[in-house]
This record gives structure tokens, C-alpha cells and sequence, in this order.
């Protein structure tokens, strides 16, 4: 089949394009309002842009009502959102902080879920949430859309901060992905969570593709002649 997104009907039961771009990660995004409120909500539509420095954005479509999400308002605001990795372990959570509440809920409480301080920012982390970014908003990119809920803001933040849980480290320092089972959206009301996984080396000696593939080695030490 082929279709033309909002020019030609693709005759399907639901759209499909989310079910294309799949698995994406998941953005649990906690921000700050200006009163010290707190928030917390699951974004899908979640990446890493670069790495170095490490940048990241989550994609916010408006509400229903065309307003603002929280999530959006708070970080631009407020300068700071923290990134919290979802899990299988805590997928009911992930669910329940999606719920469209009241500006000022909080939605840690409401998942009952308890609060760990950042250092670098007011947001603070998901308790039982294996790693954590702390994040100072750059930018947003606003994509204008079909209403309701077309519209997209793209917010960008700098992370400043990285948590890593110690038990989601392997003996040899890697991050232990099959034990912290990230979870991912599907299409429709579908997720997956990582259970396996394969490797592959590209082909050839490009050390700074590679490096950028696999990940640099720690250039504080090396700025430091090792001894940071
Ligand atoms: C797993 C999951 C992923 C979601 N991804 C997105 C997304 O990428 N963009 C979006 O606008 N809403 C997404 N939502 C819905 C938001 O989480 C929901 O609108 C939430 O109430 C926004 O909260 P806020 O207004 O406090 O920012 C997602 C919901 C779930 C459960």
C-alpha cells in the first residue's frame, strides 16, 4: 500500500505511521514549575541528538485542547528537566504518570512513586529508575500541526548530569541492558522491552567512527593525564 500523510486516505483501521518508527525509547521527563510544583510524563517521542556534549529532546504534541503540555512549560520556565529511564519494572507507573491532569498535580505521588534529589537542577529523579540525566534546556522547536493535537514542541536539553544506577553496570562496566529492561513504544498501545540483544562491528579501521559507535573512553581522565 502507499499513502500521502493528510493528502490521500491510507484505508487502515488506525494510522500508521507510529507503528513505523518503532521501538522508540522513552522520555520519563520530571520538571519543575515555577512555584517548585512538581511533574513527571512519558514521552516516546524521546532521542539522544549528539553526544558530545550530550544533547537530548522529547517532542511534546499539545493537548487535546491545544494547550501546552506541562512537561513543556515547566522546562522552558524553568531552565531544567531530568530524564528518567522507563522500565519494565515500572511500566504501570509510566502508564499512570501519562494521565492529563491538572497543571500542578504531581504525578510522582500520583504514580506512587518516590522522589531522589538531582544535583545540578531543581527536577527531581524517579526512585527505582535505573539511570538519569539531569538536563538545562537549550531550545525549543515548534512544528505547527493539525488540530487538535498535531502541533509539536520540540524541546532540547544539555545533560549535565548522568545517574547510573551501580547494579546496572556489568562486571566489566558496561550498562546491563538485559537487566534493566528498558521499555520501548510500539504502534498503537503496544510496547516491547529489550530482551536480547546482537552485536556488529562496522567493517574497516575508522578508530573515530568506531569510538563514536561503541563510545569514546573517558576524556576527563585523558585531559587530566589519567588522574581525575
Ligand atoms: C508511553 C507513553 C508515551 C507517550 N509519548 C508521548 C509523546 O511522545 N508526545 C506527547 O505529546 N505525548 C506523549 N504521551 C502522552 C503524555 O505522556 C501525556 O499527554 C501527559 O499527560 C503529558 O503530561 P504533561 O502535560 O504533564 O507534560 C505518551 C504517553 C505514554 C503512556
Amino acid at each position: 500500500m502507499y499513502y500521502e500523510p493528510g493528502v490521500t486516505p491510507h484505508g487502515l483501521p488506525h494510522d500508521p505511521f507510529k507503528s513505523c518508527v518503532i521501538p522508540r525509547p522513552i522520555g520519563w521527563i520530571s520538571t519543575v514549575d515555577r512555584q517548585g510544583r512538581h511533574n513527571l510524563a512519558p514521552f516516546s517521542q524521546f532521542q539522544n541528538v549528539t553526544f558530545d556534549p550530550p544533547i537530548v529532546m522529547f517532542s511534546a504534541n499539545q493537548n487535546s485542547d491545544g494547550a501546552r503540555k506541562d512537561s513543556v512549560r515547566n522546562a522552558e520556565q524553568t531552565g531544567e528537566f531530568v530524564w528518567n529511564m522507563a522500565t519494565w519494572a515500572q511500566r504501570e507507573a509510566v502508564n499512570v504518570s501519562a494521565e492529563e491532569l491538572p497543571h500542578g498535580v504531581d504525578e510522582f505521588e500520583r504514580a506512587g512513586l518516590a522522589k531522589l534529589p538531582s544535583r545540578r537542577v531543581k527536577p527531581m529523579r524517579v526512585a527505582g529508575s535505573p539511570i538519569q540525566f539531569e538536563c538545562v534546556y537549550l531550545n525549543t522547536l515548534r512544528f505547527p500541526g493539525t488540530p487538535p493535537m498535531g502541533s509539536a514542541d520540540v524541546v532540547f536539553g544539555r545533560v549535565v548530569g548522568v545517574h547510573i544506577d551501580d547494579d546496572a553496570l556489568d562486571a566489566n562496566g558496561l550498562v546491563d541492558v538485559l537487566k534493566i529492561r528498558p521499555i520501548a513504544r510500539m504502534g498503537y498501545y503496544d510496547y516491547t522491552a529489550v530482551d536480547n540483544v546482537f552485536r556488529m562491528v562496522i567493517p574497516g579501521n575508522n578508530a573515530a567512527l568506531l569510538a563514536g559507535l561503541e563510545g569514546s573512553a573517558d576524556k576527563t581522565q585523558q585531559a587530566t593525564g589519567g588522574a581525575a
